[in-house]
């Protein structure tokens, strides 16, 4: 008989399952208890709320341990390519020679967007930020394909091929309107980042040159977002997904919530900060006592998470090829040297020790999208790039799972207790 938790009422005791996972956490099975007790769970921000099992990534925060279907984010980020990742966090498994070629050729003949998409670009302010763009061109391509038949797996299927190559498209048109550049139609015979440099940079004026270093760094960047189990934006598009909304419209919610500098959005703010620190003189000492004042209303972007309460393995990483990346192309930012002192200041400071804050993945990441030329607004869009395939692998699984339920948490009323209507003359 599995463990069992106890709690207990005023009226009566409640006794429910414990749930134990692969890698042995547990998790108090409650579905029940509002039934059985008219209680509900009261656990605001869903600090220990697992809301559904799950096999596509584990982490374990305590320890930095990061993995997709089992493989170590480590051995991804230096072995493996996007799409074979892409494959993995959809399948489950990694794919053989022919499976892979498949894959790449599927993405690779759908990265052209319908003509039609081009033409909301038009209407787009050229200030307008490139997730506004992103997330309303993600969700124009529901009316795209509403027609379109077979089972529903099928129909999912064949939409989370048509994401995977469509984005970097839909993205790299997001800043060519921003610049007042032509935009650049896909090239088959590029690779998934090649071809998305290619239609950032390239130019039909000239032949582009592809420099292999940015192509790997950018490899290897968006494997490390690949997923990141119940974050906010793939919590969102599975609780999008429940309602049995499009695909389309489910990575849209996603493409929001990742916006937002809680989360994806952090990326931008990061450089923008070491920026502000800069014009500073460099006082990152300054910034430090500022993120530990509460009434500031400022935090260090960049550091802290919810779930890592040890180093992020993907800022590791991230900051292991930041430094690599820029001796390869030989670029000089000052912006790195003082990330490092503002790391170092805080990593030693008795206030971010105390509360377990460390770099996460977004602190070092925007040193090198600006050392490969990318505008800092477009920095969260990189990172939305990189999570697709995380949010698709979650929607599928949502959808495959015969437990899966329309997401609908509770609450606990605190307004007014009911009161009688008033007519405007007495108010
Ligand atoms: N600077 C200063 N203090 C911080 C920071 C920070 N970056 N992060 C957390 N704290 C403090 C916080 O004030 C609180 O202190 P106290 O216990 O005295 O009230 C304590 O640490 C715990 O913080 P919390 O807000 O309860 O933690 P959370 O799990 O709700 O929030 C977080 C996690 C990532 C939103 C938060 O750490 C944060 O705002 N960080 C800065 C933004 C950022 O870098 N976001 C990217 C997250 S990683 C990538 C992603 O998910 O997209």
């Amino acid at each position: 008989m599995g463990e069992k938790a106890k709690i207990i009422l005023s009226e009566h005791e409640y006794e429910a399952d414990v749930v134990v996972g692969t890698e042995g956490e547990k998790g108090i099975d409650v579905i029940h208890l509002r039934r059985d007790t008219r209680n509900v769970v009261l656990d605001p921000g869903f600090v220990n709320t697992a809301s559904c099992s799950s096999a596509i990534t584990f982490i374990d925060g305590e320890k930095g341990i990061l993995r997709y279907r089992g493989y170590p984010i480590e051995q991804l980020a230096e072995k493996s390519s996007f799409l074979e990742v892409c494959w993995l966090l959809m399948k489950g498994e990694l794919p053989n020679t022919a499976e892979l070629e498949e894959f790449t050729e599927e993405i690779t003949t759908h990265t052209m967007l319908h003509e039609s998409v081009r033409e909301f670009y038009a209407g787009f302010p050229r200030d307008a930020h490139p997730m506004a763009i992103l997330a309303s061109v993600v969700c124009s391509l529901s009316a795209f394909y509403q027609g379109d038949v077979g089972n529903p797996e099928d129909i999912t299927y064949r939409n989370s091929l048509r994401l995977l190559a469509k984005l970097p498209t839909i993205a790299a048109w997001a800043y060519k309107k921003s610049i007042g550049q032509p935009f650049m139609y896909p090239r088959n015979d590029l690779g998934y980042s090649e071809n998305f440099l290619y239609m950032m940079f390239g130019v039909p004026a000239e032949d582009f040159e592809i420099v292999p270093e940015m192509v790997d760094v950018l490899n290897s960047l968006l494997i490390i977002h690949a997923d990141h189990e119940q974050n906010c934006s793939t919590s969102t598009v599975r609780l999008v997904r429940s309602s049995m909304a499009n695909l389309f419209a489910s990575i849209t919610s996603g493409i929001c919530a990742l916006w937002g500098h809680r989360h994806g959005g952090a990326n931008q703010r990061v450089v923008e900060m070491l920026q502000n620190i800069q014009k500073d003189g460099g006082n990152a000492k300054k910034y430090i006592e500022m993120a530990k004042d509460k009434k500031s209303g400022f935090r260090l972007m960049g550091f802290g998470h919810r779930v890592y309460k040890n180093f992020d393995p993907r800022a590791k990483i991230i900051k292991e090829k930041c430094h690599d990346f820029l001796k390869a192309i030989d670029c000089k930012d000052p912006l790195l040297d003082v990330a490092i002192e503002l790391e170092e200041a805080a990593l030693n400071d008795d206030y971010f020790k105390e509360r377990n804050l460390y770099p996460n993945v977004d602190f070092y990441s925007g040193i090198i999208y600006r050392a490969m030329g990318i505008p800092v607004p477009a920095f969260t869009v990189m990172f939305a790039l990189g999570r697709l395939p995380g949010w698709i692998a979650h929607a599928i699984e949502l959808n495959a799972d015969p437990k899966n339920k329309i997401g609908r948490p509770r609450q606990i009323y605190t307004g007014s207790t009911e009161r009688d209507f008033v007519d405007i003359e007495n108010r």
